[in-house]
This record gives C-alpha cells, sequence and structure tokens, in this order.
C-alpha cells in the first residue's frame, strides 16, 4: 500500500473516532457512536497489518476472531457492578502493549542495517516516554484492577513519604530515559526504565482509596492513549497518535468532571486521603428522635396522590440491581397520570455514567433522566422525590457545613421537594461517611429496605389499592 492510500484510510478511521466520541456523548447515540469508533478500528488494525506484510490474511483473520470472542465473552459475563475493574484491566493491557511495541521497536532498531520507522532521536525518546507511561499505567491499573477485584484491601493508606519516594524514581526513571536517547543501542537503559517506572504506577496507586478509583481509572485510561501516543511517534503511525491522543484527552476530560462533580482537586485524590470527618455533626445528634420510618402502605398511599414524582438512584440501587423494579414503579406511576422523571448526578454510584447505564439496561427512556442542573431548579414543584440508594448526592451539608468531607459538592436539590422518600437499609453512611441530615427532615419518610424489595413492596401495595 503506498504511503498516500494508508494515510488516507487513517484519516477516515480517525473521523470515525471522532464521529464515534461525539456520539458517546449522548445516550440516544451512544451505541452508534460505539459503532462507528470500532469500524474505525478495524480499518485501522487491517490496513496497518495489511500495509507491513508482516503477517499473512489467514493470521489477521485469526487473530480478529480470537480477539472478538474474547471481548465478546467479557462484555457478557461482565457484572454491571464490576465494570471499573473490567476497563481498569483494558487500560492496563493497553499501556503494556504500547510499551512493548516501543521495546520491540527499539530491539529491532539496535540491529546492524536496521530500517528506522523514524529518525533514531524521535523513536528513542518517544520509546522512552511510551516505556514510562506505559509502565505506570500497567501497573497502576493492575493495582486497581485488584483493590475493586477485593484481591487487596481497598482501604486507602496514610503514607505521605510514598509520594516523595515516588518523585524520586520518576525523576529516575525520567534520567534513564535521556540516557537511553544518548546511547541509542544501550537498551539496558530501557529495560531499567521499564523496571522502575513499574514501581512508580505500583506505589502511585497502592495509597488510593477504593472508591477513589473511578477517578484514578479515568486517569491510567488517560495515560494509556499517551502511551499509545507516544509509540505512534516511535512508529511514526499517524492512525496511533491520534487515537493515543483523542483517548488521552478525552480521559483527562473525564477525570476533570468528576473531580469537579465530587468537588476535589485531582492532587487530593491522588496524594490526600479520603477520611470521615471528625469536626462534622455526631449522626445521634443528627437523627435523634427525628427520623419517621414509614411502611410500603405508607409510600404508595402518598404516591398515589402525586401528580409529579421525581426518582433518585445512587449507588443502593446498583448493588440491589433494582433498576428493572424501579422501571415497574415508573410505569405503574406514569399509568396513573403522574409524570415521572430521574434525576441524575453525575457521581452517583462508583463510576461515570453508572445510573445511566443501569436504567438504559433497565429501558427507562433516555428522555426521563434529567441532569442535575436541569432537574435542580424544579424540585420545588415535585410532589414526592423519591431516593433509591443515594446519600452523598443529596446531603444537605455540602450547602450548609463549610467543614463537611463533602462541602460545595454540588448535590441535587431534594429536600426542596414537598415529600421524599428515602429506600435504604440503615442510616449507615455513603462514601463520605458523614451523617445526611435530610434523613430527619420534616418532609422525609425513610423506608427502610434493600432498594430493589423496598420498590416491589410499594409496587405490590399499589397494586393492592
Ligand atoms: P453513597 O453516598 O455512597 O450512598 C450509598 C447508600 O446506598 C448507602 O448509604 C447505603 O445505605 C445504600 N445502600 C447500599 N446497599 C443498598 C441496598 N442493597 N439497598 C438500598 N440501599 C443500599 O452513594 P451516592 O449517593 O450514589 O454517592 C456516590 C458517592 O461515591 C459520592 O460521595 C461520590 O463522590 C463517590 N464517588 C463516585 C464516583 C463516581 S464516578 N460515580 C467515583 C468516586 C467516588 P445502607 O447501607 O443504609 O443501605
Amino acid at each position: 500500500m503506498s504511503a498516500a492510500v494508508i494515510n488516507l484510510v487513517y484519516l477516515l478511521a480517525a473521523a470515525l473516532f471522532i464521529l464515534g466520541l461525539k456520539g458517546l456523548s449522548h445516550p440516544r447515540t451512544a451505541v452508534r457512536g460505539n459503532q462507528l469508533g470500532a469500524t474505525g478500528m478495524l480499518i485501522a488494525i487491517v490496513a496497518t497489518l495489511l500495509d507491513r506484510q508482516i503477517l499473512s490474511f489467514e493470521w489477521i483473520l485469526l487473530g480478529l476472531i480470537v480477539g472478538s470472542l474474547i471481548g465478546a465473552v467479557m462484555a457478557l459475563r461482565v457484572a454491571m457492578t464490576a465494570m471499573p475493574q473490567m476497563v481498569a484491566i483494558l487500560n492496563g493491557f493497553g499501556g503494556a502493549a504500547s510499551a512493548l511495541v516501543a521495546g520491540a521497536n527499539l530491539v529491532e532498531s539496535a540491529l546492524p542495517n536496521a530500517q528506522l520507522p523514524a529518525p533514531l532521536l524521535q523513536l528513542t525518546l518517544a520509546a522512552a516516554a511510551s516505556g514510562i507511561i506505559g509502565a505506570v499505567t500497567f501497573w497502576g491499573s493492575l493495582v486497581a484492577f485488584a483493590k475493586l477485584q477485593g484481591i487487596i484491601s481497598e482501604n486507602p493508606l496514610q503514607v505521605s513519604f510514598l509520594h516523595y519516594i515516588n518523585g524520586m524514581l520518576l525523576l529516575a526513571a525520567v534520567g534513564l530515559g535521556v540516557l537511553l536517547a544518548l546511547n541509542p543501542t544501550a537498551l539496558g537503559y530501557y529495560w531499567a526504565l521499564l523496571v522502575v517506572a513499574s514501581l512508580v504506577g505500583l506505589l502511585l496507586v497502592i495509597p488510593i482509596g477504593g472508591a477513589d478509583m473511578p477517578v484514578v481509572i479515568a486517569l491510567l485510561n488517560s495515560y494509556s492513549g499517551l502511551a499509545a501516543a507516544s509509540t505512534g511517534f516511535v512508529l511514526n503511525n499517524n492512525a496511533l497518535i491520534i487515537t493515543g491522543s483523542l483517548v488521552g484527552a478525552s480521559g483527562i476530560i473525564l477525570t476533570a468532571i468528576m473531580c469537579r462533580a465530587m468537588n476535589r482537586s485531582l492532587r487530593n485524590v491522588l496524594f490526600g486521603v479520603w477520611v470521615p470527618s471528625e469536626a462534622g455533626p455526631k449522626a445521634e445528634d443528627v437523627y435523634a428522635g427525628k427520623v419517621k420510618a414509614a411502611s410500603p402502605d405508607d409510600v404508595a398511599m402518598l404516591l398515589e396522590g402525586a401528580r409529579y414524582v421525581v426518582i433518585v438512584p445512587g449507588y443502593g440501587m446498583a448493588v440491589a440491581q433494582a433498576q428493572h423494579a424501579v422501571r415497574d414503579l415508573m410505569q405503574i406511576l406514569e399509568k396513573q397520570g403522574t409524570l415521572v422523571e430521574f434525576a441524575i448526578h453525575p457521581v452517583a454510584g462508583r463510576m461515570p455514567g453508572h445510573m445511566n447505564v443501569l436504567l438504559a439496561e433497565a429501558d427507562v427512556p433516555y428522555d426521563r433522566l434529567k441532569e442535575m442542573d436541569d432537574i435542580n431548579p424544579r424540585f420545588e414543584q415535585v410532589d414526592v422525590a423519591i431516593v433509591i440508594g443515594a446519600n452523598d448526592v443529596v446531603n444537605p451539608l455540602a450547602r450548609t457545613d463549610p467543614n463537611s468531607p463533602i462541602a460545595g459538592m454540588p448535590i441535587l436539590d431534594v429536600d426542596k421537594a414537598r415529600s421524599v422518600v428515602v429506600i435504604k437499609r440503615s442510616l449507615s453512611p455513603g462514601f463520605a461517611g458523614i451523617p445526611n441530615p435530610l434523613f430527619a427532615a420534616d418532609n422525609t419518610l425513610m423506608l427502610f429496605a434493600d432498594a430493589r424489595e423496598g420498590v416491589q413492596q410499594i409496587i405490590a401495595a399499589l397494586k393492592s389499592k
């Protein structure tokens, strides 16, 4: 294939990636976006393999079939709650692949009469960058996977000196990269760089607490893109440079969105430790004598008279897998002429888009899902807000207590609704570990139950009326 043709094909693939990303920005177009991106990837891979002529057509086909089968089995079998660790491990593989391809090219370029894909200085510098970022991504992602899978402890560690050690190790890795650029045939520098960067990846993620993992995973996703882009410079491959840059940029944008929605800086996520505040109000003081427990019948009665209901899902809905029951509740209420909408907080649950994915799986129409900024001004008109397994994202302390760990975090203004029903198993705190005055508010009823069972009991009570 001529260079012009291959670059045109890469341009087509890049256009498909960008259209795919655009499609992914809205649930309605997300499936098509995904398909466009996957088509772009297929075109880029096949064109590259044909162009390099290192593999016969049969091997390409075999690779495609085996890879597709593994991907399909993983996608079909993974539980929704295990998605973050699957993304983590895939990011890790991306980082490792980039570092290994860069290394293989260094080995090749050191051979006598080697044909270099790029000028030697570009090749070695880009390989060093790919090695450092790829190794950090691989080991960091493995630790993230192990934490989320419960293989190692999820608890955050408070070891500030670790960050200094890590800083020094990173400097050492960069130094080895410079030595490699000065002595391109001394491959020992590259392997040493990989070992040091691997330690950086391990030590970077080990101190971070389990529920901060989604932010770290988005960041590692961005790193895997940067590693791929660096390898693109090693190979002088435009498709890899563009794809890697798109992944790098979208990962960092997602990281920033999550940090903003949690009102935390990236520095705080990476180097701080999330500990429950000692200064805030004690649970006994917030709840004593003020919490009103309700039965499913009480809630059904309240809902019968409601014209406008907003459902606020949270982490507990995911744990209980209550999304199908929630959809049934929506349908029953709609049949009685009630307007039902869903209020979606950007960091409800434990991963970006967690609630959107679950509700889409249960066929809740996209147009019922309202983002925080759209729904918040409307809560005063809401007859009943039903909070299902959500806690921090509806905690008014974020607005009122400047010492609270969630101070300043934008929340859903559920407390402004005429009545609030909260379905959760107890008065236990959420991720932030603090009490929630919403549960003790005059207009709140608590239905203490597992989210799925509670919703099913309300449905049964509504049907029996
Ligand atoms: P949380 O504040 O974590 O509260 C979840 C609540 O669900 C708990 O209080 C728990 O109470 C309840 N629950 C657990 N299992 C349940 C079940 N089977 N049935 C009913 N309820 C159940 O959740 P949230 O409001 O969704 O907020 C998310 C938090 O995670 C935020 O603090 C956010 O910053 C953090 N976070 C989110 C992300 C992303 S990207 N989404 C990333 C990192 C951190 P009981 O035990 O009493 O039932």
